[in-house]
């Protein structure tokens, strides 16, 4: 499949793996690009900017194609050192920057200059808009579906994208809720050029996360995710757990007094006890409602070739036998 973006990425297949806190390691990268996706190393896992770096020239004796590098801005008071970890992107060589949060701006000048795409992920029209009008290269539209931050808006995938088609001219992949190769088929024919997943590369043989995450992963239905944290204007959706119900449980006895410190012991530091010793009740993580359409633990390269292979054979028999009358 040729598009927008696998000529803009340098990509034999039209997918990219987003960037996940503890889990877009080298590893995980370097598989989905050997197997003809974009892999994504999400640079705020690393605590330096020279880790980083490090972690970027692992990926690279892992695989000679292209993968791209996540950049997280967060609202927070203490910044991390966001020039030193663009500046270790750009030293990296790397040619692909997913960025996410807060508006990128300050930073695309360097970026384009150093030869980098940049896709902005958005959850809505207005900051797809904006990330367009800015220079942004292109767009990951993140419908409510989505594992992780889906915005305050709440639309789904089957509005938000056709919405996207109608106003943005920069290529754009679909994101939230893709798992296989129908996925990828809706999601080009609502106008995207490809698509991104997360929680689906999470359940594969080189994720590098703890087996129990992967077997939660495929346990759960697509009822078993909750959003969190609405009333502060950070909505999550995340996989139910203890520590789900826990912070719900403060979240209707607070309201809108619910503060950050109230609820830090459920979403503060959490993840590597969760994705790397497999503590699942250790706190609230990350998880699409596309849970409910993952049942296996494939490689990404298994994972891909059958998406590729289910992509085709339903353009090809499923839809164009519906034409053939
Ligand atoms: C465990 C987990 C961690 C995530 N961490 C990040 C992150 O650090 N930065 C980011 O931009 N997106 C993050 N995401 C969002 C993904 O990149 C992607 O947009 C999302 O998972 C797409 O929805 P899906 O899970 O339905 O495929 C995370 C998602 C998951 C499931």
């Amino acid at each position: 499949m040729k598009t927008q973006i696998t000529e803009m990425f340098g990509i034999q297949h039209p997918i990219i793996q987003g960037g996940m806190h503890f889990v877009g390691f080298a590893e995980l990268a370097a598989a989905v690009s050997n197997a003809g996706g974009l892999g994504i190393i999400t640079g705020l896992t690393q605590r330096t900017p020279e880790l980083l770096a490090h972690e970027i020239a692992r990926c690279r004796e892992m695989t000679d194609k292209p993968f791209g590098v996540n950049l997280t801005f967060l609202p927070t008071v203490s910044s991390p050192d966001y020039p030193g970890y663009i500046k270790a992107i750009i030293d990296g060589g790397i040619k692909a920057v997913e960025t996410a949060g807060n508006n990128p701006q300050k930073w695309l000048p360097a970026l384009h200059e150093a030869g980098i795409k940049v896709i902005h992920k958005c959850t809505s029209v207005r900051h797809s808009l904006k990330a367009e009008a800015i220079g942004c290269d292109a767009v990951s539209v993140d419908g409510f579906e989505c594992g992780g931050h889906p915005g305050e808006d709440d639309i789904p995938n089957f509005i938000l994208l056709p919405r996207a088609a109608d106003e943005l001219k920069i290529p754009f992949v679909a994101s939230g809720g893709m798992a296989d190769g129908r996925s990828l088929v809706a999601a080009m024919a609502l106008g995207a050029q490809g698509m991104n997943m997360g929680t689906r590369f999470i359940a594969t043989q080189e994720a590098p996360v703890h087996d129990n995450v992967k077997q939660a992963i495929v346990a759960a239905s697509e009822l078993d995710t909750r959003l969190v944290m609405r009333s502060l204007r950070n909505t999550e959706r995340v996989l139910r757990n203890e520590a789900t119900d826990r912070l719900l449980v403060k979240e209707k006895a607070l309201g809108a007094n619910l503060k950050f410190e109230d609820i830090i012991a459920e979403v503060a530091g959490v993840y590597p006890k969760i994705m790397l010793e497999g503590e699942m009740d250790a706190g609230v993580w990350s998880c699409g409602m596309v849970a409910g359409l993952i049942h296996d633990i494939p490689t990404c390269k298994a994972l891909i070739d059958r998406i590729m292979a289910e992509a085709d054979a339903i353009i090809r028999q499923r839809l164009m036998g519906f034409l053939a009358h």
